[in-house]
């Protein structure tokens, strides 16, 4: 038990890290925070206009979920489901913000790639189809966390669809407010600060 307490403080440590507001203000952008929806993940970074600053935001928000995981692999499933469960809850409750994290989309397809990398795959797969054809980043990570138990099931086994199940539901609860602005039609497009009329 006191080696799975080490593995969940360890994998939160990483998973808390906020590379968004860290690399917006590295680069004097300010406190990502105040900018479009506030959330500190890179589809945020994306509205400071830096498509670089998003793209590296996505690549190490990814990856402190897979080196999470990958590094406790010694550990056997239970090791590596806790840290991949606690690198997430990191992202989304921070120590350092006040427990006001990200939405978990990137730590989470990133702690998939490290649990098994088909299902990684499959649910950047349905992200890129769905950001590419409608320009919603919120909805793409819904239509990709919708599929995650699924292709966990699939590609793995009935405990890590269990653990994704449990994923999704909090990248859900995350988006709400994406979810009602989505409906109300005025959640703006991947790139665009605002909705436009
Ligand atoms: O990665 C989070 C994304 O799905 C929505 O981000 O900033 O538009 O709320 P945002």
């Amino acid at each position: 038990i006191t080696t799975y307490l080490l593995i969940a403080a360890f994998a939160y440590l990483l998973g808390s890290i906020p590379f968004g507001l860290l690399l917006t203000r590295a680069a004097g952008l300010g406190d990502i925070r105040a900018i479009g929806s506030g959330n500190i993940g890179a589809t945020n970074v994306l509205r400071t206009g830096n498509k670089a600053l998003a793209a590296t935001t996505l690549l190490l928000d990814g990856l402190k979920g897979t080196l999470a995981v990958v590094w406790v692999h010694a550990y056997g499933q239970h090791g590596v489901f806790v840290a991949g469960l606690f690198a997430f809850l990191g992202h989304l409750f921070p120590v350092w913000l006040g427990f006001k994290g990200g939405k978990g989309v990137a730590t989470g397809l990133g702690v998939f790639y490290g649990l098994c990398w088909p299902l990684g795959l499959a649910c950047c797969a349905a992200w890129l189809l769905t950001a590419f054809t409608l320009r919603f980043s919120s909805l793409a990570a819904l239509v990709a966390y919708a599929a995650a138990p699924i292709a966990a099931w699939y590609f793995a086994s009935p405990k890590t669809a269990l653990l994704a199940l449990i994923i999704a539901a909090l990248v859900y609860w995350k988006h709400s407010a994406n979810i009602s602005r989505l409906l109300a039609g005025t959640e703006p497009r991947i790139g665009q600060k605002k909705a436009t009329a």
